[in-house]
């Protein structure tokens, strides 16, 4: 028996290991522990999901779709041009969208495409390109946040030389929370581009409202150094579903098939797709789903703040806030209380990060930071 497990943990280990992460910190988030498995009663508020998951219409979708579940999807008349039919929620055309099997399975295959040179980033920030780019022996080069937790984009342009090949911005921005304004991000995305290829993950950017919540999928569509990537895991409540986009412009696209996602929309299941399309057309479920988001997250800023913290003002579905002189581990104490949250040392620190989940999920969470 010990010897199977051991066995299993080293196999296991290795798979993780060719997967491109370790055991410990599972790559996506680096330096931040992620555990396996939800105990009884453990209060998940690590992954940033959405507690109230996705649209009745796209569950409908789903089940409908069941009676083509032995059909390949090229073979599945509801998703002839499939990619021309997520375009045209945004505006752009099918020759614009590359369908991936979440968002972070875009975001590490372009690192493998994109293999040369450098990549400048911020840091701290959402890990798997930079993770990935660094497995690979591209140089990083990583621009701290500025002191209020934004990206520093003076200190990137300035990073970017003639060996830049890639510029990663996750906006919103995680683990921070905080949002670029769209004018000086569209600058910003003009001038790199001029020099490099910008890639724009806007994993969060459906929380936002006008006039904050300007995609930059536009530009995308029409340059060929500016590339989006989307995701269904969040306000879509789609995590487990495994469904992303990336928007670029017909030529960049045709150049990414060649590599690296030639057959990437072959990894996103039948039961997937009809979900995600569904779950487009349904803005009362995304309404519901930012309102609550809203709610929960105005609440447990202001109570860390009367505990004493000062959270950043968070325009995403997670709070970032310092920990000041905490002496232990923050997540693991948590974790023994049942909540599972993130926390990390930086520079300038330690930070937790909770995901907001439903109210009362924030009050327990609340409840166990007074305590
Ligand atoms: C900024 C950002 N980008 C991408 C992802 C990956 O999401 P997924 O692979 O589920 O689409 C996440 C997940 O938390 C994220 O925070």
């Amino acid at each position: 028996m010990s010897i199977n497990r051991r066995d299993w943990l080293r196999q296991s280990s290795l798979a993780a290991l060719t997967l491109g992460f370790s055991l410990p910190s599972m790559g996506n988030e680096e330096g931040i522990t992620r555990n396996f498995g939800m105990d009884s009663g453990l209060i998940n508020l690590g992954s940033n999901e959405n507690p109230y998951g996705m649209s009745p219409k796209a569950r409908a979708a789903l089940i409908d779709m069941l009676s083509e579940h032995n059909r390949y999807q090229f073979n599945v008349k509801a998703f002839d041009d499939y990619p021309s039919k997520i375009g045209a929620y945004y505006g752009v055309g099918g020759n614009n969208i590359i369908i991936t099997a979440g968002s972070g399975d875009a975001l590490a295959q372009l690192a493998r495409h994109y293999n040369k040179g450098s990549l400048v980033t911020a840091t701290p920030t959402f890990a798997t390109l930079p993770n990935t780019a660094k497995r690979l022996g591209t140089k990083v080069i990583e621009i701290p946040l500025t002191a209020e937790k934004t990206h520093d984009l003076p200190a990137m342009l300035r990073a970017i030389d003639s060996n830049t090949q890639t510029v990663y911005i996750c906006n919103p921005a995680n683990p921070s929370s905080t949002i670029l304004s769209p004018a000086a991000l569209k600058d910003f995305c003009m001038e790199a581009s001029k020099k490099a290829t910008v890639i724009i993950d806007e994993a969060y950017i459906d929380f936002l409202n006008p006039p904050d919540n300007v995609s930059m999928i536009g530009l995308a569509a029409n340059n060929r150094n500016i590339i989006v990537v989307r995701t269904f895991s969040k306000i879509h409540g789609m995590a487990g579903m495994r469904i992303g986009f990336l928007v670029t412009h017909p030529d960049t696209m045709n150049a990414l098939d060649r590599t690296y996602f030639g057959n990437t929309q072959m990894s996103v299941s039948n039961l997937t797709l009809a979900a995600a399309l569904a779950s487009l057309k349904d803005e009362e479920h995304r309404q519901m789903c930012k309102d609550k988001n809203a709610a929960a997250r105005s609440y447990t800023i202001g109570a860390l703040q009367n505990l004493g913290y000062k959270p950043i003002n968070s325009y995403t579905n997670f709070v970032f806030f310092p920990l000041g002189n905490y002496a232990g581990n923050f997540s693991d104490d948590m974790l023994k209380k049942k909540v599972l949250i993130r926390s990390n040392t930086y520079p300038d620190g330690k930070w937790g990060r909770v995901s907001v989940g439903t109210m009362e999920e924030m009050k327990q969470f609340i409840g166990l930071m007074k305590a």
